[in-house]
């Protein structure tokens, strides 16, 4: 089913559920505007401080897929950003249904809200509260600080929700680590200390999240500057800065691919910063691409900028099969989940991560418990949707191996 095809079904369905005639009035709002005013907060904010205002939920958050329809197990757990499903509540005594889904759109995902009230006021109202616990999440809670962007709130990543071929996750652990808690070694061996470490890879297979899996567990400050939002040198020195205010400190650059196409950024000035005009001790600098085999080869083969390259290629069918388990395991039968893992050959770890979320939308929308159909609808719709979204002419096979990342070794 196309992207539009399937927004129009689940537009369908909602209006029909929520006819004007009977007062409802249906809002559609996309992931970028959901932010401003905080709606991706709804899920933890009922939870925390709303819960009684809560008449239906069939909602649940991705990064720990296993707290479906349990409350208490969501709290600090739940990613706010990537929550799913139908949340039905009462405000000031009004109905307001929303129900957040996402749509293949490229190579990404895009989230839509459906948003239905009969009082424009109770949802105004609602969005205030939402902004309000926005705040206070943000005070309380660690935050990677994000130059040139909204900062990001560090929910509880635990290394147990990252799958990765074996050894990696530990391998980056050991040497983040290794890094902090050397200041004394490097002081001894006289090398300043400090180091690049950089994540190679196509899109949805991990980065970020492993990225947030350290914030969330070292004790270090974490600056960020994204690829993809406006970047010139001066925001640059400034995370460097910053890093060297508050070391031990890591300096994230997301889409560094990005970063240095930007016209405002000039290459060797961004290299000075790398190899430190001044030594900047404690910062450890980590470093996000899709495919380094197109950066400038000044960045990369020089050991004190990036001394250790990670990749992280699209899954092979055992990683597949281990995220489909720790998200669907305790919905769907094993032997459904393995012919899952074996049809989704080429799936980014994002991708494969959907053919859950969306098996459950759907058996939230038929008001029925999930079964192994919805497994495989789910998955024959997104195979379909990424076929579509290929370009024409072009096979999903040659699409998928584009790129130094290839998963051609038959594994599925
Ligand atoms: N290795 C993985 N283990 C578990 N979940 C994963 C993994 N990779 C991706 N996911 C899921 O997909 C989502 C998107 O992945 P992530 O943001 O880490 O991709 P990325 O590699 O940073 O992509 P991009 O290059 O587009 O920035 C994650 O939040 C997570 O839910
Ligand atoms: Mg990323």
């Amino acid at each position: 089913m196309s992207e539009s095809l399937y927004l129009q079904r689940q537009s369908d369905r909602f209006l029909a559920a929520h006819p004007r005639e009977a007062g409802w009035v249906v809002h559609q709002i996309d992931g970028d505007s959901a932010r401003e005013v905080s709606l991706n907060y709804l899920l933890d904010c009922l939870g925390e401080w709303h819960q009684a205002a809560v008449t239906r939920r069939m909602a649940f958050p991705l990064v720990a897929a296993g707290v479906f329809r349990d409350w208490n197990a969501v709290s600090n757990e739940a990613n706010a950003y990537s929550w799913r499903g139908t949340i039905e509540l009462v405000w000031n005594g009004h109905d307001i249904h929303c129900h957040k889904f996402s749509l293949v759109v490229g190579n990404g995902l895009a989230e839509i809200y459906f948003v239905a009230t009969k009082s424009l006021a109770a949802f105004r109202d609602l969005l205030l509260v939402l902004d309000r616990y926005g705040q206070a999440r943000h005070k309380e809670k660690k935050e990677i600080y994000v130059v040139n962007g909204d900062n990001i709130p560090v929910t509880a990543h635990s290394w147990d929700d990252l799958v990765l071929p074996t050894h990696m996750a530990r391998d980056i652990r050991v040497n983040v680590d290794g890094f902090f808690s050397g200041s004394e070694r490097y002081a001894s061996l006289g090398i300043p200390h400090r180091r690049g470490f950089l994540f190679a890879g196509p899109p949805g297979c991990g980065k970020t999240l492993t990225l947030k899996t350290l914030a969330s567990n070292t004790p270090a400050k974490f600056i960020s500057v994204l690829g993809t939002a406006d970047v010139d040198d001066g925001m640059l020195r400034y995370a460097m800065d910053l890093a060297e205010k508050y070391t031990p400190a890591v300096v994230l650059l997301e889409d560094l691919d990005r970063i240095v196409q930007t016209k405002e950024i000039s290459l060797s000035h961004f290299l000075n910063l790398l190899d430190g005009l001044k030594v900047l001790n404690g910062v450890l600098v980590i470093a996000t691409c899709n495919e380094p085999d197109k950066l400038d080869p000044a960045l990369i083969h020089r050991p004190s900028r990036f001394d250790r390259v990670w990749r992280f290629e699209l899954p092979k069918y055992d990683q597949r099969l281990a995220l489909l388990r720790k998200r669907g395991g305790k919905f769907f039968s094993d032997p459904a989940l393995e012919t899952a893992a074996r049809r989704s050959d080429g799936f980014s770890m994002a991708y494969v991560q959907e053919i859950i979320v969306s098996a459950l939308l759907e058996c939230t929308h038929d008001d029925l418990p999930p079964n192994d159909d919805h497994l495989f609808k789910s998955l024959d719709t997104l195979r379909m949707q990424r076929k579509e979204a290929s370009k024409p002419g072009e096979s999903i096979e040659e699409r998928e191996t584009v790129g130094f990342c290839q998963s051609k070794n038959g594994d599925g």
